[in-house]
């Protein structure tokens, strides 16, 4: 029984730092973050996930009603450690999307809580949760989500003119660079192909540089060398500007990239690996069905 197998494995991965009950969150977290912040962090909210970091508490969430119900996430604790790169993978229906929207406060919970560093989501009034998306998360949609009328540059500079800020211009050629969009900053989305719309929004969720950045399926429209070097930029978000990652992937080469992988199946947690690897990964799917 494969499957029973890895359902233990998952209770034995409990105190790693992405999944588990709240007190295991704390010890984990408290553990990486060697003290300091984190103690911090505990006793101004009694939540330590960190500042950079976001987690979820018996988090369900279903859409509709009576017979129309579908309970997209089902009582889902985890934890996106700060400065941490986390795939989330599972197969079609999942609840993957649901689970990024929830966390980065653009679905409500139905039940159970999700912090943003230490703040409850559910507490905060619209207009604050609205500050708090713009200030603190970048969020790359699965079916990108730009506006049809505004160029590519201004698409990707939209939240720093809705903030009233303007861009490090250092960084936001870098951005511009490694998503190759040099000569493509004057063109509508309309004007663009699947793949560079979606470089389009990645360089929007990355120009403000958010303290977590949430990608559904980042690199799914990309040839393989442009997605290599997406997830390198990721990686190297995380590595060198403390970013938090959360990305949706059925690609284990790019769950490879990540510090754990999350699997998510029927609205609930199943398993969590941590230091993934390709081969891994792909073993692992196999026991989940497919993962698209
Ligand atoms: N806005 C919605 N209204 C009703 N059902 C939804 C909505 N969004 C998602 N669902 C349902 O919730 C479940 C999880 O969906 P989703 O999070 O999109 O899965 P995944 O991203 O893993 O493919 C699916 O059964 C889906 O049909
Ligand atoms: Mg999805």
């Amino acid at each position: 029984m494969p499957l029973l197998t890895r359902r233990r494995a998952a209770d034995r991965d409990a105190t790693i730092p992405c999944m588990g009950n709240a007190a295991e969150a704390r010890r984990s977290i408290n553990d990486e973050a060697g003290g300091g912040a984190t103690g911090a962090a505990a006793g101004r909210g009694g939540a330590a996930t960190g500042e950079g970091g976001a987690r979820t508490v018996h988090l369900t969430k279903v859409y509709g009603t009576g017979d129309m119900a579908v309970r997209a996430l089902d009582d889902v604790s985890v934890v996106l450690p700060e400065r941490r790169f986390t795939a989330i993978m599972g197969p079609s229906g999942a609840g993957k999307s649901t689970l990024m929207h929830c966390v980065a406060g653009l679905e409500d919970a139905t039940s159970g809580k999700v912090y943003v560093g230490d703040q409850e989501l559910g507490a905060l009034s619209d207009r604050r949760l609205t500050r708090l998306r713009r200030e603190r998360i970048g969020f790359v949609f699965q079916a990108f989500n730009l506006l049809p009328t505004l160029t590519a540059r201004d698409n990707i500079l939209l939240p720093m003119t809705l903030a009233g800020t303007s861009p490090d211009r250092e960084w936001l050629d870098t951005v511009v660079r490694v998503l190759k969009l040099g000569d493509r900053l004057s063109h509508r989305p309309s004007e663009m192909s699947g793949g560079q719309q979606q470089r389009v929004a990645l360089a929007r969720a990355l120009v403000t540089r958010p303290q977590i950045v949430f990608a559904d399926e980042p690199t799914g429209n990309l040839d393989s060398r442009t997605g290599a070097e997406v997830l390198t930029l990721l990686r190297n978000a995380v590595d060198d500007l403390g970013q938090t990652v959360a990305m949706v992937t059925h690609d284990p080469v790019a769950a490879g990239h990540a510090d754990s992988v999350v699997f998510l199946a029927d609205g609930r947690i199943v398993d969590v690996m941590d230091a993934p690897t390709p081969d891994r990964v792909l073993d692992r799917m196999r026991g989940l069905g497919d993962l698209r």
